[in-house]
C-alpha cells in the first residue's frame, strides 16, 4: 500500500517565502508567525495552515528524544530532520538550529557547517545562538552566502552558563546588553532575530533598535513575530509547561484516548469489524 500524505488546503500554489519577504514584512508592520516543525507530516501540517516560518529547532533533542536540554543534538540529526521537514513545506521559509559546537570552535567550521546544513537539506538558513561571542562566525556564515537568523536572550545551548530556564535582560544594564547584541548581529548580517524569555520592555527595545524582524517566545507581544514550539502548543509534549505557553489543543490526551479505545477494541473483538474487511470490494482504500 503507498501512503502519500494530502493536507486539505495544502499551500503549494502559493509563493516560498523568503528573507526578503520577513524583513519587508516588519517594514509593513505585519506579525511573522513561526513554528517548529521536526518531520514531514508536522511540516505539511503547519504549511498548510499557513505560517510563515518553520524552524527545524534542536529543541528535538528534548521534545523527540527525551534528553534534558538541547545540548546532545548533531549536525547530523540537524540535517535528517532538515531535510525531511523541507519535504514538507512548500510556502514556509525553513530555518534550520545549528546544534551545539557546531559553530563555536571555528570561523571555518562554523562555515563549513552551515553550508553543509543548507546543501543537505534544502533549508532558506541557519539559526545559532549569542551574542557579541558569536558575531565573528555569523559574519562569516554571511559572507559564504548563507542567511543566518540570531538568538538572543535565554539561549538554551547554555542552559549550565545561565544557570537553568532563567529570564534574561531583566535590569537595565542586561536590557542595554541585549540592544547591543542585537546591533552587532544586525551589522554581522542576521535577517532576524529570535528573542527567548526576557521582559516585554525589554523585546520592545531590542524590536525597536534594529530593522530586521525579531521573533519571540516568552518575550512578549511587541515582537515583529512570535514562534512556538509545535509539540508544546498542541499539548503533546505535556510534560513542558511555562507562562508564556499557550495550548491551543490538547493533541496528548487526545492520543491517549484514542490508543486506549483501540486497545479495548482489539481486546473485545470489536475491531476489525465487518466493514473493515475486503470480502466484496477487493480494494484496500
Ligand atoms: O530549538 C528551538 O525550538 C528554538 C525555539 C524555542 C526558538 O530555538
Amino acid at each position: 500500500m503507498t501512503r502519500t500524505m494530502s493536507v486539505p488546503g495544502g499551500g503549494s500554489e502559493a509563493r516560498k517565502r523568503t528573507t526578503f519577504d520577513l524583513v519587508a514584512m516588519k517594514a509593513r508592520g505585519e506579525k511573522i508567525v513561526a513554528i517548529t516543525a521536526y518531520d514531514a507530516l508536522f511540516a505539511s501540517l503547519v504549511d498548510a495552515a499557513g505560517v510563515d516560518l518553520i524552524l527545524v529547532g534542536d529543541s528535538l533533542a528534548s521534545v523527540l528524544c527525551g534528553e534534558e536540554t538541547t545540548l546532545s543534538a548533531t549536525v547530523e540529526q540537524m540535517t535528517y530532520h532538515g531535510r525531511i521537514v523541507t519535504r514538507g513545506a512548500s510556502r514556509a521559509f525553513v530555518v534550520v538550529d545549528m546544534p551545539f559546537l557546531s559553530y563555536q570552535v571555528s570561523r571555518a567550521e562554523a562555515v563549513r557547517n552551515a553550508g553543509n546544513i543548507l546543501k543537505r537539506t534544502g533549508a532558506g538558513a541557519v539559526k545559532l545562538e549569542g551574542g557579541f561571542e558569536v558575531v565573528d562566525a555569523v559574519r562569516a556564515i554571511v559572507r559564504a552566502g548563507i542567511p543566518v537568523m540570531g538568538h538572543l536572550g535565554f539561549t538554551p545551548q547554555s542552559v549550565h552558563a545561565l544557570g537553568g530556564h532563567r529570564i534574561q535582560g531583566k535590569d537595565e544594564e542586561a536590557a542595554a546588553r541585549l540592544v547591543e547584541e542585537a546591533i552587532a548581529l544586525e551589522e554581522a548580517g542576521v535577517f532576524s532575530i529570535v528573542l527567548e524569555l526576557m521582559p516585554t520592555a525589554a523585546a520592545r527595545r531590542v524590536t525597536e533598535a534594529v530593522s530586521v524582524p525579531t521573533v519571540g517566545i516568552g518575550a512578549g507581544p511587541d515582537c515583529d513575530g512570535q514562534v512556538l514550539v509545535l509539540h508544546d502548543m498542541l499539548g503533546l509534549n505535556e510534560g513542558f509547561s511555562a507562562r508564556f505557553l499557550k495550548r491551543y489543543a490538547e493533541l496528548g490526551k487526545a492520543t491517549r484516548e484514542a490508543v486506549a479505545r483501540y486497545a479495548e477494541e482489539v481486546r473485545a473483538g470489536s475491531y476489525p469489524a465487518d466493514e473493515h474487511g475486503y470480502e466484496s470490494s477487493g480494494d484496500a482504500g
